[in-house]
């Protein structure tokens, strides 16, 4: 029998206790072996409970303390393990480590989660799936934060709290927990016309995959890569799934969340336990200035695909999941990604929404893993060497060693520590950044329903009539008709079949387009 704890930096080692053969001690935290764990300490047979049963205070203080908070969106996730190998060198666009040895594998975790649903809810919710991978590098982890659906909601990460706010329960019944079932939700979104693609998206069979291993992902974003000269190509990022693209009809979700809440988490558990391994390709759509001046829309909007017929998708590696987790605490639920987890080799766009996550995942993982040293968890350590001067904090369990704790200084190479390197450290694109301090909007992000017509067309007559069953189901839940009506002038401007099918699924009379909120397409 196996039983161990992973033993933290300068615990001195193995510490365990045998009590018969190969069976482990049950002992305390502090060590002290137990010869009782089911009976408190009493003053007599029946007598009160003391104070001085130190065992039992110590297992009920420590359980008082077991849960930490959800992840304020995308709380529900699944983990696995895995590694990601390269099968074309990106090294003439690119200096980043992971991109220059054809056949080397760079080892990686990786969440699946929905996005609005608390910890306990059902696998199946049409929600958007995130799709978190990381990759431990030689020059670090490279976090590649992404979702199932290529684009997104809204533009600027400023909305990203209404958004949210709008797709969770409403504050004052706490409910509905679906996130597009919702008056809330659609008031949201149909004041927000940029919404609308993704809301195409989201209503079509893509928000109810059938299993992780059938999702697509992608960066979303608009990344840099960035060679050792320091120039720059554009890049979007995309997972394509060897097990195909594959979803459920809602019918069928509805039935497995009340058959199965785990469904996709004890698919993924299954076929990696079996040793059917899933699989996805990494590919790329690789794009100069050029064409980024050139391009109907503009690439820092996050509401915008770049068409594959415009830049074919680049296959350069392969990303297998071949082990589960030991333990869902320990790595699923302490897990924590960052967009801002970059190597040397890839930089971040100007895109505002990107701008935004950069900031905002290190300060909520700040709270949630409670405080600045959750590197030290082994999930989110750095698989390569690392030595920095940061010290201290709550658990802090790798602080460096020797004398010298700041730079410059002059111990040598012995005693002074780490030096800066400016051949091999990260450096951003040299960007020239222009123009007056404001809050605005470029006027390159204002065509809004363009893109979600194209989507619309590009679906097969049955999942353009899934799209329009689930508007009218979903909208069929909003009380408020203003909110309804005000949707379906949205779809005018997308495409007249859908918004009449929708209007009639409702019962609501179609809105003269000359009053629909309509925006130049
Ligand atoms: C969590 C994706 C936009 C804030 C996540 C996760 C994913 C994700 C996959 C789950 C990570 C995990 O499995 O642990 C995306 C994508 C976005 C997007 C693809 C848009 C393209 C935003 C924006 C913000 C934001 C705009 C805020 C400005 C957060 C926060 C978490 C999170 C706070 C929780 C992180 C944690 O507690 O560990 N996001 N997100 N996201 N996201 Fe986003």
């Amino acid at each position: 029998m196996s039983f161990s704890y992973d033993e933290p930096q300068g615990s001195g080692g193995e510490t365990r206790q045998a009590a018969d053969g190969d069976v482990a001690t049950l002992t305390t935290q502090q060590g002290i072996p137990v010869a009782d764990d089911q009976n408190s300490l009493k003053q007599g047979k029946r007598g009160p409970t003391l104070l001085e049963d130190s065992h039992f205070r110590e297992k009920i203080f420590h359980f008082d303390h077991e849960r930490i908070p959800e992840r304020v969106v995308h709380a529900r996730g699944y983990g696995a393990h895995g590694f990601f190998e390269l099968t074309d060198s990106l090294a003439d666009v690119s200096r980043a480590d992971i991109f220059q040895r054809v056949g080397e594998r760079t080892p990686a975790f990786v969440r699946f989660s929905t996005v609005a649903g608390s910890k306990g809810s059902f696998d199946l919710a049409r929600d958007v799936r995130g799709f978190a991978v990381k990759l431990y590098t030689q020059e670090g982890n490279w976090d590649l934060v992404g979702n199932n659906i290529p684009v997104f909601f809204i533009q600027d990460a400023i909305k990203f709290p209404d958004l949210i706010h709008s797709a969770k329960p409403e504050p004052d019944r706490n409910f509905p927990q679906a996130q597009t079932a919702h008056d809330n939700f659609w008031d949201f979104v149909s004041l927000t016309p940029e919404s609308f693609h993704m809301i195409m998206w989201t209503m079509s069979d893509r928000a109810i995959p059938r299993s992780f291993r059938t999702m697509e992902g992608f960066g979303v974003h608009t990344f840099r890569l960035l060679d050792a000269e320091g120039r720059s190509t554009f890049v979007k990022f995309h997972w394509k799934p060897r097990q195909g693209l594959q979803s459920v009809v809602w019918n069928e979700a509805v039935k497995i969340n009340g058959a199965d809440p785990d469904f996709h988490r004890r698919d993924l558990w299954d076929a990696i336990n079996g040793g059917d391994f899933p699989e996805w390709e990494l590919g790329v759509q690789l794009f100069d200035d050029d064409f980024a001046d050139g391009f109907d829309f503009d690439v820092l909007d996050a509401t915008k695909i770049i068409p594959e017929e415009l830049v074919p998708v680049r296959i350069i590696g392969r990303l297998v999941l071949d082990r589960v987790v030991d333990n869902f605490f320990a790595e699923t639920e302490q897990v924590a990604f960052c967009t801002q987890n970059v190597p040397p080799g890839i930089d971040f766009s100007n895109d505002p929404l990107l701008q935004g996550r950069n900031f905002s995942y290190l300060d909520t993982q700040i709270k949630r893993l409670g405080g600045p040293n959750f590197t030290h968890i082994p999930i989110n350590a750095p698989k390569c060497p690392m030595a920095h001067f940061q010290q201290d904090g709550h658990m802090a369990m790798r602080n460096p060693k020797g004398r010298a704790n700041y730079e410059p200084n002059s111990w040598g190479a012995a005693d002074g520590g780490p030096r800066e390197d400016p051949a091999r450290g990260f450096t951003s694109f040299a960007e020239t950044a222009d123009g007056p301090k404001q809050r605005i909007r470029s006027e390159s992000f204002a065509d809004h329903y363009s893109q979600a017509r194209q989507f619309l067309v590009s679906q097969t007559p049955i999942e353009r009539k899934h799209i329009g069953d689930a508007l009218v189901f979903e909208l069929s839940k909003v009380e408020r008709p203003d909110i309804r009506s005000r949707v379906v002038s949205h779809l005018l401007n997308i495409d007249a079949t859908l918004a009449a099918t929708v209007a009639d699924g409702l019962g609501l009379a179609l809105p003269d387009p000359a009053v629909a909120a309509r925006e130049p397409i």
